[in-house]
């Protein structure tokens, strides 16, 4: 299968790559960076199977998945951190949010069956650890953050 991994230049989508392609997968990456030094001792071949684009350019990426001819997405793309994402929220809704719906509409337009979302730890561990609540200087802010937004409801 020709799989497209999102954000595959950053830490989850280097593994996810890796693991895909020792599955037997054609992998490409599609990201905005290319991936750091560390990362290609992982997956080599990130390098050159890197498709460079940013997650809200919907025909860039649109245009990657027909010429790659990809059947199935890994969706890792995003940007991290809860201060950064306190200091510019509109830029973390655009690129976490708005990129899942454009990785969503490409896949409707191609009619790929096949979407996987890295979700946020929290969503994943949610029932299997406790997370503790890290008070900081700006907690009031905390539940206002948009990692909220992408997690699965309570
Ligand atoms: N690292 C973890 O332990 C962990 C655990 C669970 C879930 N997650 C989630 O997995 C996702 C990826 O996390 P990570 O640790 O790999 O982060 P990371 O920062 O290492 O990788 C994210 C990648 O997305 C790319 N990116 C950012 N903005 C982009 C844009 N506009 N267009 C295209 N690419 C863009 C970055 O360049 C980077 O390569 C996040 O949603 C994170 O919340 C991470």
């Amino acid at each position: 299968m020709n799989v497209l991994v999102t954000g595959g230049a950053g830490f989850l989508g280097a593994y996810l790559s890796n693991a895909l392609q020792a599955a037997g997968h054609v992998v490409y990456s599609y990201d905005i960076a290319s991936p750091p030094k560390e990362l290609l001792h992982i997956s080599p071949f990130l390098e050159s199977n890197l498709r460079r684009g940013a997650i809200g350019d919907i025909d860039r990426l649109l245009a990657v998945c027909r010429s790659d001819k990809i059947d199935a997405i890994m969706h890792a793309a995003a940007r991290v951190g809860l201060e950064p994402s306190l200091d510019d929220p509109g830029g973390f809704y655009q690129t976490n949010v708005m990129g899942l719906v454009n990785v969503c509409e490409v896949a409707r337009q191609l009619g790929l069956g096949k979407v996987v979302f890295v979700s946020s730890n929290t969503a994943c561990m949610r029932g299997l650890a406790p997370f503790r609540k890290r008070r900081t200087r700006r907690s009031l802010s905390r539940e206002l953050t948009l990692r909220r937004t992408t997690e699965r409801p309570r």
